[in-house]
């Protein structure tokens, strides 16, 4: 299972990769607007910081808007992942920049039928929502389960099931669970992932035992 960071925040990306559990990252225009910096010149760092993909999300919602800026966006690195929505206009960028190579994200998918249609344009990702669905009462990892069986039953699909909007370690516990090939997750979740207290508790314990011993390994 690939491990990405969602956030846009050049520092907790720096950490965090630096614990070699980060794969790649992606970002949205919320998450480039709260930094308050320029999406070219960030998004080159970010592409530095993690050898994996990185989705940068275009803002025009008309497919030659599109088609522009995304091939602005892929000459800022050879790591840049084009993240378009699940718009009819976004599906025909997606088929026409995959079609020459590009990597592609489609995006906002709430829907098992937006994921087959997410495939079937030559997606790399597709990111079904889990959190936002949760939020208004709906299951969110059930969409998961629908479409990994989906995807299962044609193996001349490659899109990757990337499992969005995650809010907490158990959405990515669940996730890899049913066998979802990315999660990407806030900074904050990655964390979470790492903690527990019987850990912490029980190296305590041993460093007091060790201790007592007066020994040195090196
Ligand atoms: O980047 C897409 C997605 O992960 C956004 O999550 O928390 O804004 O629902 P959230």
């Amino acid at each position: 299972m690939k491990f990405f960071l969602d956030s846009a925040d050049l520092a907790e990306i720096a950490e965090l990769a630096s614990t070699g559990l980060v794969d790649g990252v992606t970002t949205n225009p919320s998450l480039v607007a709260r930094t308050g910096k320029p999406f070219l010149a960030l998004l080159e760092e970010i592409c530095r910081l993690v050898p994996g993909p990185v989705s940068a999300e275009v803002t025009a919602t008309d497919l030659q808007g599109m088609l522009r800026e995304a091939a602005r966006l892929l000459e800022v690195a050879p790591n840049v992942c084009i993240k378009l929505p699940l718009t009819r206009e976004g599906l025909q960028a997606c088929r026409a920049l995959s079609d020459r190579g590009a990597k592609v994200n489609i995006t906002l998918c709430f829907s098992p039928a937006q994921a087959i249609l997410a495939a079937k344009a030559g997606a790399s990702f597709v990111s079904p929502f889990v959190g936002r669905l949760d939020d208004v009462g709906h299951d969110g990892m059930q969409l998961i389960a629908d479409i990994l069986t989906i995807y299962r039953n044609y193996p001349s699909f490659r899109t990757e099931v990337l499992v969005a909007s995650v809010r907490h370690p158990r959405h990515v516990v669940e996730a890899a669970r049913l066998g979802a090939h990315v999660a990407t997750m806030p900074p904050a979740v990655l964390r979470q992932l790492l903690r527990h207290p019987l850990t912490d508790k029980g190296l305590e314990g041993f460093l007091a035992d060790w201790a007592k011993t007066g020994q040195r390994i090196t």
